[in-house]
């Protein structure tokens, strides 16, 4: 990999009109981001946020009204990069009287793979995806979890650079999503770059690097896990020794939550460190201090109600 990024969007924008021009949707708007290469992306947003199109519109399967972008170092009208791209379509089918292996074969000789070279891509992409036993069992057999696993490795048959899923695990039980997830993490280890589109959000951010959210077109926030979940300010104490309780109370943004727990709100580090030298001068001991953290799904629940409110306005 001799690029930073795998993906970069330049302002794209996408506007569908109905038969008549009458209704229009706003898919897109002013949208830019960009996906580290040999990275977990994870694009989450509501149903109609505009995931799918993003997607159509970087693999060229749709235009967009204006924007550019680029994959792998490469303009994405350049249609050479599609042979280092795999791409699993939402709600995607394979005809049910195939077999697993056979679906993985008519894919792998549409991407110009034959013979053993094949067949071994097939085996190998098989035992990656937790497959093997099933190679020659037919898809209609196949749970929505092995369905999505062969989904994968359908997309991984050309051994692409970057991955497009687009709702991998969508109708999938826990444990197949656990699985899907797993192999999602082996495929980074083999440096892949990954971009998947969800509006599940509790399991991307186990795995993902990056997440965007998107709602009504729009790139509300881009960055790490981590750093969209941090509630910087606040923190969770855990004192020991004799507890002064009168003098506890008075400190403002200290609040007892349960037992010896205190959760703690201060402006930024210096006010943190001031509560501490006060609480330690008072012969009590710290036990431990633990920033306080959103999960994904608090933080983007907010943002998206924080975005529908100002739109109302
Ligand atoms: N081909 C199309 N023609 C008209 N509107 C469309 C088309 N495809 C998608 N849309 C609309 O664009 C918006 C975004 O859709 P989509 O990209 O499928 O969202 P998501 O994948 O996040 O659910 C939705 O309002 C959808 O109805
Ligand atoms: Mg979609």
């Amino acid at each position: 990999m001799n690029y930073p990024n795998a993906v970069d969007v330049f302002g794209f924008n996408k506007i569908y009109s109905s038969t008549f021009g009458k209704k229009k949707v706003f898919a897109l708007t002013d949208l830019s981001l960009s996906v580290p290469a040999g990275t977990i992306f994870g694009l989450l947003g509501p149903n109609g946020a505009g995931k799918t199109t993003l997607i159509k519109l970087l693999l060229g399967i749709t235009f967009p009204d204006s924007g550019s972008a680029r994959i792998l170092n490469e303009d994405i009208s350049n249609v050479k990069i599609k042979s280092k791209i795999g791409y699993l379509p939402e709600n995607h089918k394979y005809p049910s009287y195939l077999t697993g292996g056979e679906t993985l074969k008519f894919f792998g000789q549409m991407s110009g793979l034959f013979g053993s070279p094949l067949d071994k891509k097939i085996d190998e992409l098989l035992d990656l995806m937790n497959l093997s036993k099933w190679k020659k069992s037919k898809v209609r057999t196949y749970s929505k979890g092995m369905m999505q696993r062969l989904g994968i490795a359908q997309a991984m048959i050309n051994d692409p650079e970057l991955i497009f899923l687009d709702e991998p695990t969508d109708g999938v039980d826990p444990i197949g999503r656990k699985e899907i997830r797993d192999v999602l993490v082996e495929l980074k280890n083999q440096h892949k770059t990954i971009f998947l589109n969800s509006h599940i959000l509790s399991e991307v951010e186990l795995i993902t690097d990056n997440v965007g959210i998107l709602n009504k077109g729009k790139l509300l926030k881009q960055g790490t896990v981590k750093e969209l979940t941090e509630k910087k300010e606040e923190y969770r104490l855990s004192l020991e020794g004799q507890l002064n309780n009168d003098f506890l109370i008075g400190i403002p943004g200290l609040e007892k939550n349960k037992d010896d727990y205190y959760n703690l709100k201060v402006a930024d580090t210096p006010e943190l460190n001031k509560v501490i030298d006060s609480i330690r001068s008072h012969n009590m001991l710290i036990r431990e201090i633990i920033p306080v953290k959103n999960t994904l799904e608090e933080m983007f629940i907010s943002l998206i109600q924080e975005a529908n409110k100002e739109e109302k306005r």
